[in-house]
């Protein structure tokens, strides 16, 4: 089975970007991690990263044709503004975790909505990178995601 992961825009700077908001990880060590654990679970993890919100929505539409079963995304600030990002979700009826490494319900008050949530199979927030690896353990084990 083939699992897809998204990182929306400015993902791209973790370990540099606010650590004391996102921690000092990078994004390679999300992958490499996601990756190792993928093959555990026996499961494909793909990974694209984006700070294009055009790029994203193709790419979901990829995944569609290309038969993944599950999607984690955390789309960065698209969280808070992407009707279009949410509709590829919806278009390509793959079923999807949403993953915040911070806590977006204990910051400013525009971080509190989500474009995702309602839709989602699950949420994790504020679990900083570890909520990354929670999610794929249950995308690879769900029958949700089958
Ligand atoms: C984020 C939270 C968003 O509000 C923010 O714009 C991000 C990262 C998180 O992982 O905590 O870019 O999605």
């Amino acid at each position: 089975r083939r699992i897809l992961l998204i990182n929306g825009p400015n993902l791209n700077l973790l370990g540099t970007r606010e650590p004391s908001v996102y921690g000092s990880e990078t994004l390679a060590d999300v992958v490499r991690i996601a990756k190792a654990n993928g093959e555990k679970l026996g499961v494909i993890v793909e990974d694209y990263q984006s700070n294009h919100e055009g790029g994203i929505i193709d790419r979901i539409h990829r995944a569609k044709k290309d038969g993944v079963k599950g999607i984690i995304i955390n789309p960065g600030a698209y969280t808070h503004t992407s009707v279009a990002i949410r509709d590829a979700l919806l278009g390509t009826d793959i079923p999807f975790i949403e993953v915040h490494i911070s806590n977006v319900h204990a910051r400013e008050p525009f971080r509190h909505h989500s474009y995702f949530s309602d839709k989602a199979v699950a949420t994790i927030v504020g679990l900083g990178i570890k909520g990354y690896e929670y999610a794929l353990d249950f995308v690879a084990t769900s029958p949700k995601f089958a």
